[in-house]
């Protein structure tokens, strides 16, 4: 029997879904979202000016991230996603816990289980690789995530410091950017895994370069599908989705640097018009502080 499910108000169900990264890697996953969930309205904000997240001191980012939720708040997100691995790493705890303590009931999902999931799915021969940024890898949040799920898998990470920036610069992929993406593979191919985490939201718009490297029985896993899954089903268990019959939802962006660079870069990224791009600035954080 289907459980009963108690709408929101229309005018809840109408309000847009948030979703943030430190730059445009998000919209690797935003990608997903407007895919899977036609209907939905959504709100995009790049943390630009403050990328990259991936050398940052874990409480910076809890301090980055909880500005962002409350600017999305101010937009009236109904669920909000942390579209960036080194966010979700730092901070999901924190801004799940601060999130319990006020009364709007909006819920964040983040990138990692959704991929820990996946990965020990795909496994045959018990050994994932992740490929992340430093402070995704320090934070041991894959460990937990895939210890959670199964704890006799083994998880190889490997730390790649540069490779975001590599890869929001948009320039052409030159021999120096081929020799980081081979040396970060390098470990994996020498630990035999079959299947490998994209631990940044970045690195899917690589993944032709990886499977290349890695060899194509390896399976590369990364959030973006999952997550739009996990969103759908949110949504509708808790009578969230939009009531939008026919049509396609809206989408906005919102950066923190320059608008001109995050409207060229991120066409590509998104492989969908960007339109409007506002520059906001982001203020401290007051109920997250
Ligand atoms: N896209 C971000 C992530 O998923 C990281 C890039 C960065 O800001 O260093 O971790």
């Amino acid at each position: 029997m289907m459980p009963c499910v108690t709408s929101a108000s229309p005018d809840a169900r109408s309000r847009p879904i948030g979703v943030f990264d430190s730059g445009v890697g998000g919209l690797t996953v935003l990608h997903e979202l407007l895919v899977q969930l036609p209907r939905e309205d959504f709100v995009y904000l790049g943390d630009t000016a403050r990328f990259p997240y991936g050398e940052r001191a874990p409480e910076e980012l809890a301090r980055f991230a909880s500005e962002i939720v409350e600017e999305l708040l101010r937009r009236k997100a109904k669920l909000l996603v942390v579209a960036c691995n080194a966010a979700t790493s730092a901070a999901l705890p924190i801004l799940e816990r601060r999130m319990m303590e006020t009364t709007l009931g909006v819920e964040l999902l983040g990138v990692v289980r959704p991929e820990a999931l996946q990965a020990v799915a795909a496994t045959r021969n018990g050994r994932i690789g992740l490929l992340a940024t430093p402070v995704t890898v320090a934070s041991r949040s894959y460990e937990r995530a895939v210890g959670a799920v199964d704890p006799h898998v083994t998880l190889h990470p490997v730390a790649c410091p540069t490779l975001a920036s590599i890869i929001q610069a948009g320039e052409q992929f030159d021999e120096r950017a081929v020799d980081s993406v081979r040396a970060a593979c390098e470990p994996l191919i020498a630990a035999e895994v079959d299947t490998v985490i994209l631990g940044c939201t970045h690195y899917p718009l690589i993944s032709p370069m990886l499977q290349r490297i890695l060899g194509p029985y390896v399976k590369l896993v990364s959030s973006g599908g999952a997550l739009a899954r996990q969103v759908e089903h949110a949504l509708s268990t808790r009578g969230l989705s939009n009531p939008r019959e026919h049509g396609e939802g809206r989408y906005s962006f919102l950066c923190t640097g320059d608008v001109g660079a995050f409207r060229e870069i991120g066409t590509r990224f998104l492989q969908m018009p960007l339109g409007d791009v506002e520059q906001v600035r982001l203020a401290a954080a007051e109920a997250f502080a």
